[in-house]
C-alpha cells in the first residue's frame, strides 16, 4: 500500500492531541461579529459585486453558521458508520478496535462541540439561518450506499478539513479568535481520523475485482451529487438569511450571481477541496488507476 498507517501508532498520536469541549469554547464565550468566520478561500466574498464591505462580512459569518451546520450533518453519519465497521471485529485486533472506539468517540465529541458553536452564532446574530437536514435523513441517505463509497465520501472529507485549516486557517489572522480555535481543535483530532479511515478503505476494498471497486466508484460519485443538491439548497437558503440580515432584496441578476458565485464556492469548501486532497488521490490510486481517473475527471466542476 502507498500509505503505511497502524492502528496502535494512530490511537497513541490520537491520545496525545485530545482535548476537551471546555478547552475549546467556555460557558460565557461570544463569537466576535465585527470579524469574518471563514476564510476567504472558502467563503468567496471578495470577488462579489455589488455587495459592501459589511455585508461581505455578514455573508461570511453567514457562511460559518453554514460551516457548524454542514459538519453537525455530516458527523452525524461518519458516527454510526465507524461504529458499524468496528462491531464486527470487537473481539479481533485490540489496537484497531481501541483506536475505531476513540474515533466514534471523538466524532460524537465534535457534534457536540459544532452545537455549543451554533448556539454562540445563534446568540450573537440578528437573524435566523434555515439549514438542510434533518440530520438523520441525511444520514439515512449517505449509509444506504455502498461501505467502501461512504468510507472514501469520510475519508475525503477528514483530508478536507486538513488542507481548509492548513492552508487557509492557520495563517489568517483576521478571522474571529474562537472560531478559529474551532477549526484548529477539529483539525488536530481529524489528522489521525484520516490515517484511520484510509485503513477503513484499504479493509472495505480487499478482495474486490475491478468492477467491484468501479462500483463503490459510481456510489461515490451518486453520493457526491447528492451533497451537491443540498449545496445548492443550502445556498439558497444562505441567500434569503443574507437579505433578511442586510434588510435589502438582490434583482434577478444579482440574485443568480450570488447563487452560482456562492454555490461554487461551498462545493469546493466540502466536495472539491477534499477531491483535490493528494493524500485522497494517493488512497483512490491504491484502489485502481481508473478509480482516481474518475474522480479526476469530474474534480474541475467542484473547483
Ligand atoms: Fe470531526
Ligand atoms: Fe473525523
Amino acid at each position: 500500500m502507498y500509505q503505511h498507517f497502524s492502528y496502535e501508532a494512530v490511537l497513541s498520536a490520537s491520545q496525545r492531541a485530545t482535548w476537551q469541549i471546555a478547552d475549546v469554547i467556555g460557558p460565557d464565550a461570544t463569537l466576535d461579529f465585527s470579524r469574518p468566520f471563514m476564510p476567504q478561500a472558502l467563503a468567496r466574498t471578495a470577488g462579489m459585486e455589488g455587495l459592501s464591505d459589511d455585508e461581505k462580512r455578514i455573508l461570511n459569518q453567514i457562511r460559518g453558521h453554514e460551516y457548524l451546520s454542514i459538519f453537525g450533518l455530516v458527523e452525524e453519519f461518519i458516527l454510526p458508520f465507524v461504529l458499524d465497521h468496528a462491531r464486527p471485529h470487537l473481539s479481533g485486533d485490540d489496537w484497531r478496535v481501541r483506536a475505531l472506539l476513540q474515533f466514534a468517540g471523538e466524532e460524537a465529541k465534535h457534534i457536540q462541540l459544532f452545537k455549543r458553536f451554533h448556539e454562540a452564532f445563534v446568540a450573537g446574530f440578528t437573524t435566523e439561518c434555515a439549514v438542510i437536514g434533518p440530520a438523520e435523513a441525511v444520514a439515512a441517505e449517505v449509509l444506504r450506499h455502498d461501505p467502501l463509497a461512504v468510507a472514501l465520501v469520510i475519508l475525503q472529507i477528514e483530508w478536507m478539513t486538513q488542507s481548509h485549516y492548513v492552508d487557509s486557517v492557520r495563517d489568517d489572522d483576521a478571522l474571529d479568535p474562537l472560531f478559529k480555535s474551532l477549526l484548529k481543535h477539529h483539525w488536530m483530532e481529524e489528522a489521525q481520523h484520516a490515517r484511520l479511515d484510509t485503513l477503513m478503505v484499504e479493509a472495505l476494498a480487499e478482495g474486490r475485482d475491478a468492477r467491484g471497486i468501479d462500483y463503490a466508484i459510481d456510489e461515490y460519485l451518486e453520493i457526491g451529487a447528492w451533497l451537491d443538491a443540498g449545496l445548492r439548497t443550502q445556498t439558497e437558503f444562505n441567500l434569503a438569511a443574507f437579505e433578511r440580515a442586510c434588510g435589502r432584496t438582490l434583482g434577478t441578476s444579482e440574485r443568480e450571481a450570488f447563487l452560482g458565485h456562492q454555490h461554487q464556492a461551498a462545493r469546493w469548501t466540502y466536495l472539491g477541496s477534499g477531491m483535490a486532497h493528494p493524500k485522497f488521490r494517493a488512497t483512490l490510486k491504491t484502489l485502481s488507476r481508473e478509480a482516481c481517473a474518475r474522480i479526476e475527471a469530474v474534480a474541475p466542476a467542484f473547483a
